[in-house]
């Protein structure tokens, strides 16, 4: 069995402008998924979206699909399709309320119904398609999960890329790791192993495919040093910065490249010790060139855990 390493899709965060930087700077990720897309009665990609898929030159990524309608599912593939695009995922995980409200994301989970309508017209209308489903383990309780495994278990399901918590557990507590070992006796799905890989450690030590998510944000060299490389150095970390500010400002203009840039820094922090009273001054910029003056100084002078 071919064990993979895989970049997890994030809102707001692994966007395409960050998927091209990690990528050129990093590597590691043998395939990026893009955040979630809507693809609704209107039939179209909305700007953001678009530009989620169009700039993807050079690497391998997945599209991700949030929708509880088989048509909408379909037509997107088949837009995706003719962009060029050999492989999708279906996002069954999102907790969000308002999306769970709305039976999709993690609340289809509690359908059970609905959710087999909807792969129904998926896999009957796209044979011999690579689709992927990206799952938490139940809506409300992990004791839905077994059900909701044998519901998976009758589809083509190119990988199932389980997150053990459920949508009522946002990102609170741990990944349940025993329901994921359970799920592995149970089905011969290919699976992907998602949550909570925050070490380089953690991720090399799995003898199936993992997807990192937050980990990856707080050490952007977690799968290169998984796959035997090297840990991330100050001058990488100082390009990485600088070619998403820039990147953001070009492409957001700077209030917007400035509010993505602290999200980045609430996961890469964990990475730097002593960080506190700068990054309680980061937080306070008003403008970029300010935050730019704080994150280089952090990255200068702070000590990285994993040195
Ligand atoms: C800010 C944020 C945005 C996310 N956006 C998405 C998304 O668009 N699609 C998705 O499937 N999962 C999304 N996730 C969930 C992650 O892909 C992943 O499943 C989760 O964070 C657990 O993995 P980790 O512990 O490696 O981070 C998001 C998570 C966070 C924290």
């Amino acid at each position: 069995m071919d064990k993979h390493f895989y970049a997890a899709p994030m809102e707001g965060m692994t966007t395409w402008l960050w998927r091209q930087v990690h990528h050129r700077i990093f590597g590691g990720a043998d395939k990026y998924f893009t955040p979630f897309l809507s693809p609704n009665a209107t039939r179209t990609f909305q700007v953001k979206e678009r530009r989620e898929v169009a700039c993807n030159e050079g690497l391998n990524v997945v599209p991700q699909l949030l929708t509880n309608d088989a048509d909408y599912f379909v037509w997107a593939v088949k837009a995706l399709e003719d962009m060029g695009y050999g492989e999708f995922n279906f996002n069954l995980g999102c907790p969000s309320g308002t999306v769970a409200a709305k039976h999709k994301g993690s609340g289809l989970l509690g359908y059970p119904d609905e959710l087999k309508r909807c792969l129904d017209g998926i896999f009957d209308a796209l044979p011999g398609r690579r689709i992927s489903v990206k799952t938490r383990i139940g809506r409300h309780g992990d004791g839905e999960w077994p059900d909701l495994l044998a519901i998976f278990d009758r589809y083509p399901i190119h990988e199932l890329i389980v997150h053990p918590r459920v949508g009522k557990d946002m990102y609170r507590g741990q990944a349940r790791r025993e329901v994921f070992a359970w799920t592995r006796r149970h089905t011969a799905l290919p699976l992907v192993y998602n949550g909570d890989i925050w070490t380089a450690e953690d991720a090399a030590a799995w003898d199936v495919s993992v997807m990192t998510g937050r980990g990856l944000i707080a050490d952007p060299a977690l799968l290169r040093r998984a796959k035997g490389g090297a840990a991330a150095g100050r001058a990488e970390l100082r390009e990485y910065l600088g070619a998403l500010a820039d990147g953001y400002a070009a492409a957001v203009g700077e209030d917007a490249a400035l509010h993505r840039m602290w999200e980045l820094w609430l996961y890469l922090s964990g990475s730097f010790r002593g960080a506190e009273d700068a990054l309680k001054k980061m937080r306070k910029c008003r403008r970029l060139a300010d935050y730019r003056a704080i994150a280089e100084a952090v990255v200068d002078r702070c000590e990285l855990v994993w040195e």
